[in-house]
């Protein structure tokens, strides 16, 4: 299949928009990663997505949708809880889970009786999904296990030949995907952490429940909340492994175990104390400029070849809990206390 390159010009977003409603598949920016779109409410375009994507059948789609007025018809009921995270956190990163309408097809929700949609605030977004003019079915734009696209070009990696067309909207803003909560439990659920943090949630809705699977691996007899929880995820070629500990330990550490085909996830500014190949995924101490990097990073370091990757361990505070999940993925889950 050839893919078109499109940019965000009006005619350029009319022509994606045609794709979408004749059943197609379009790479597409979003504030937080890029997004591989198609027609929701076609169960034909969500197996497009999923064969793209080579994606599991069961791990479900959000979907993007770019007025209040779209939801409704989507769910079996907007709860004034959804309606109240919807009037503080929309349009935004966030991805509210509810009991699904009969409009969305089982392709769509993974077989599930739920259906998870956002809202996106990227201004090339909302014009392609008002242009389509139905609700747009969405994963990251990343081949399925790999780290989620932050700009157009890891889109083209992943997904040329793939899918009919991408737009390149440049690079993404927030950087990590969307935060994803269920509204579809007795109690407000967090089932992946994001740049809506818990503690903005708990604002709106008092107390939620954090998903354990947020946190640890679940082993083979949890279910997943999340289908998407239970899948490797976010991992680079190399091996990637977390080191708890000060820097000085780290570099210690590597200064003990590192070969040339050994390279560092390191904070900017240490990479000049390691004496190896670094990758730097922002500033120590501060997790938003970590959240925004480090998807970025993991694809970086595939580009420096290396075959072992040590990560120093981020905070897992406010939306340095959504750096941490990602990582721990890229990880499988494997941290060296120092
Ligand atoms: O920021 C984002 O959310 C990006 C952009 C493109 O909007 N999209 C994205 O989609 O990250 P994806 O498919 O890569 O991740 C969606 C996650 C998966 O872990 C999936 O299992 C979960 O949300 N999910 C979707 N629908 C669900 C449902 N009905 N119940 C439980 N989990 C659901
Ligand atoms: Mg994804």
């Amino acid at each position: 299949m050839e893919t078109k390159i499109l940019s965000t010009s009006d005619e350029d977003i009319a022509l994606a928009a045609e794709i979408i409603r004749n059943g197609g598949v379009v790479g597409f920016p979003t504030e937080t990663v890029y997004g591989l779109g198609g027609n929701a409410l076609d169960a034909a375009s969500s197996e497009n997505i999923f064969t793209a994507k080579g994606r599991p059948k069961d791990n479900p789609l959000i979907v993007h949708i770019s007025g209040l007025s779209q939801w409704a018809p989507l769910v079996k009921e907007i709860t004034p809880q959804a309606m109240a995270l919807a009037e503080r956190f929309w349009p935004g990163p966030l991805t509210i889970i509810l009991e699904k309408s009969d409009l969305i097809p089982m392709e769509t929700s993974g077989g599930l009786n739920t259906v998870a949609v956002r809202m996106p605030v990227d201004e090339t977004a909302k014009r392609l999904i008002e242009a389509a003019g139905v609700p747009v079915a969405a994963p990251s734009a990343n081949t399925s296990g790999m780290p989620s696209p932050t700009k157009a070009r890891y889109v083209i990696e992943d997904m040329m030949g793939r899918i009919d067309a991408i737009i390149d909207g440049g690079d993404c803003s927030v950087g990590l995907e969307s935060t994803v909560i269920t509204l579809a439990t007795d109690k407000p659920r967090l089932l992946r952490p994001g740049g809506v943090t818990v503690s903005m949630l708990e604002e709106v809705l008092g107390e939620i429940d954090v998903d354990p699977a947020v946190y640890d691996k679940l082993d083979d007899t949890q279910k997943a909340a999340s289908p998407g929880m239970k899948y490797k995820h976010y991992a680079p070629k190399a091996r990637v492994t977390l080191l708890k500990g000060s820097f000085e330990k780290f570099a210690e550490y590597i200064g003990k175990n590192a070969d040339e085909k050994t390279a560092a996830l390191c904070f900017d500014g240490e990479e000049k104390k390691l004496g190896i190949k670094c990758i730097t995924y922002g500033k120590e101490n501060d997790s938003l400029s970590q959240a925004q990097r480090v998807f970025s990073a993991l694809r970086e370091v595939d580009e420096t070849g290396a075959e072992r990757v040590y990560a120093r361990y981020p905070d897992k505070n406010e939306i340095g809990l959504a750096v941490y999940n990602r990582l721990i993925r890229a990880a499988a889950f494997e941290v060296i206390e120092l």
